[in-house]
């Protein structure tokens, strides 16, 4: 019997070692995570958190009124998206340019959708999606925080 239990902690050993590995694997989901830059955020992170802080600004505005042209406007640097030096470089470069490709065209869509509040509600909540969909493939770090972005569609007129 002495025997067994020794040959069940040394499976049990085994499949503790085992499953505390380092955990890394081939999936891109954590790409966000980690900030590999010694000299600080990535351009992509900058940009980022430039994007969440006109997201907010957008959407406490939305809720309250329609916006303005101005405020539709889009941020001048919003194309760097594509380019932006990410802290990930390994990421799957096709997959992010498509991403990007398509929140870049519902951010474009956003900024000419007119002067009814609720066409840009409708336009705005598309953008923010656009975001979700890449971070489902390349980081789900800050999906949580996006979430919260998305305005109620069943505004008083
Ligand atoms: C094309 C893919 C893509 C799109 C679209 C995208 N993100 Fe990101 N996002 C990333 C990646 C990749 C990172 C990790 C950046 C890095 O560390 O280099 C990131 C990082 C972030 C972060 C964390 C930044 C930090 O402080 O480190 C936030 C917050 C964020 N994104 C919000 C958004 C919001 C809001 C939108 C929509 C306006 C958006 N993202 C659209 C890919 C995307």
């Amino acid at each position: 019997m002495k025997n067994y239990s020794f040959l069940l902690l040394f499976l049990l050993g085994i499949l503790l070692v085992a499953c505390s590995g380092d955990g890394k694997n081939a999936s891109n989901a954590d790409s966000c995570k980690t900030p590999l830059n010694p000299n600080g955020d990535s351009e992509l992170a900058l940009l980022m958190r430039q994007l969440s802080n006109w997201n907010d600004s957008l959407k406490t505005k939305l809720e309250k009124r329609a916006l303005t042209a101005e405020e539709m406007r889009l941020p001048e640097n919003v194309q760097t998206l594509l380019t932006a030096q990410r802290t990930d470089t390994t990421i799957d470069k096709a997959l992010f340019k498509s991403m990007a490709d398509f929140y870049l065209a519902q951010a474009e869509q956003f900024s000419h959708a007119g002067m009814q509040q609720a066409d840009q509600v409708k336009y705005f909540n598309a953008t923010v999606r656009a975001c979700v969909s890449c971070h489902e493939n390349f980081c789900h770090g800050p999906i949580k925080r996006i979430n919260k972005m998305f305005v109620a569609e069943t505004l008083p007129k």
